[in-house]
């Protein structure tokens, strides 16, 4: 089975929730709707809420809320994308300009509190506690998560823990919440539901693995950003944190002042020293393993087609290449 098959499998769901989305970022204020639709609009590969749909499906979930509950993760998703590149100093997104680089931070940060707070709108309207308890500590563990990155911006002594900790945060929560709320709609029992937010944590964490190795193994057309943006902002990933820990002390020290001086420029030498520790392997064989576990936790789920699409969106995680 592969992505394209996930995606027909749930093309009807997730045309209902594109809907959602178009229908839910109304405003009267024509910049909030301009920045918000050029984000929304540019594509992007909706997994967040695919795992809303799938997950639901799992447990025969029939009602309508899933969809609902798809856009609100994706609403979340695209604001933390807004600031997350506005403090990146990114440029480009899904093979486009990204709206910092078009309509300026001050746009791009308020927009994203619009998305974040219509996120909360819609949230409410479900009418679920848990589903209110669910969202609200899993933003709040994004913006952890971003604000511990910031700390270890051009930090060379960053350990792998504390990489985790920062990734499981900012990325992997929203995937976990994603795969948990699922589980809510559709009635799972709570060791269900646990499974499935293991399964999303861990599937979030290989994710963001995956994009911290294409960020220096990738392709820009594929990836649809600039390769290197992390080592510009001085962002200890694991490539990195793996190279020093490994590499002679010259090959460490070349990545250590690469990551306390940020910019462009250490780029090259630091590449070389990567290939040569074979630190790509090492990260991709961590998102292996993280993956792994994913897949072992919904082992005891009961056959489904959705069952399957969420194990091999799994294994995506891990082969995709954007
Ligand atoms: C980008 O997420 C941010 C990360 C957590 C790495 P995606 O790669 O899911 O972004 P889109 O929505 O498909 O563009
Ligand atoms: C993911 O981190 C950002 C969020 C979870 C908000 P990155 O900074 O690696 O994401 P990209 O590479 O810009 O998409
Ligand atoms: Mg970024
Ligand atoms: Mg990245």
């Amino acid at each position: 089975m592969s992505i394209e098959h996930i995606r027909s499998f749930i093309a009807q769901d997730m045309s209902i929730v594109d809907d959602v989305i178009r229908d839910k970022l109304h405003s009267h204020v024509a910049l909030i709707q301009q920045v918000s639709k050029y984000i929304i609009n540019s594509g992007g590969k909706r997994l967040r809420p695919a795992l809303v749909v799938l997950s639901a499906g799992a447990f025969g979930y029939s009602g309508k809320h899933q969809h609902h509950l798809a856009a609100v993760v994706e609403f979340i998703h695209t604001a933390t994308l807004l600031h997350d590149d506005v403090v990146d100093e990114s440029e480009l997104r899904r093979n486009k300009e990204t709206a910092n680089a078009l309509f300026g931070n001050a746009a791009s940060v308020l927009v994203g509190d619009f998305l974040y707070s219509r996120a909360f709108q819609m949230m409410v309207e479900v009418d679920n506690m848990r589903v209110m308890q669910v969202l609200a500590d899993a933003t709040n563990t994004i913006a952890e998560g971003e604000v511990l990155q910031l700390l270890n911006c051009r930090d060379p002594d960053v350990d792998e823990d504390n990489y985790l900790r920062v990734i499981r945060f900012k990325t992997a929560k929203l995937f976990e919440a994603a795969s948990r709320l699922g589980a809510i709609l559709g009635d799972a029992t709570p060791d269900e539901e646990r499974a499935l937010a293991v399964y999303g944590m861990h599937l979030g964490t290989a994710f963001q693995l995956i994009d911290d190795l294409l960020d220096y193994s990738g392709d820009n057309q594929d990836t649809g950003k600039n390769l290197g943006d992390d080592l510009a902002e001085g962002k200890p990933t694991l490539p990195l944190i793996y190279a020093m820990k490994v590499g002679t002390p010259e090959q460490a020290g070349i990545v250590r002042s690469a990551i306390e001086k940020g910019g462009a420029d250490g780029f090259q030498p630091v590449l070389e020293v990567i290939q040569k520790t074979n630190a790509l392997d090492y990260a991709r064989k961590c998102a292996q393993a993280e993956v792994d576990t994913a897949i072992a936790a919904i082992m005891p789920l009961r056959e489904s087609e959705y069952k399957d699409c969420l194990l091999q969106l799994a294994t995506f995680s891990v082969t995709r290449n954007h």
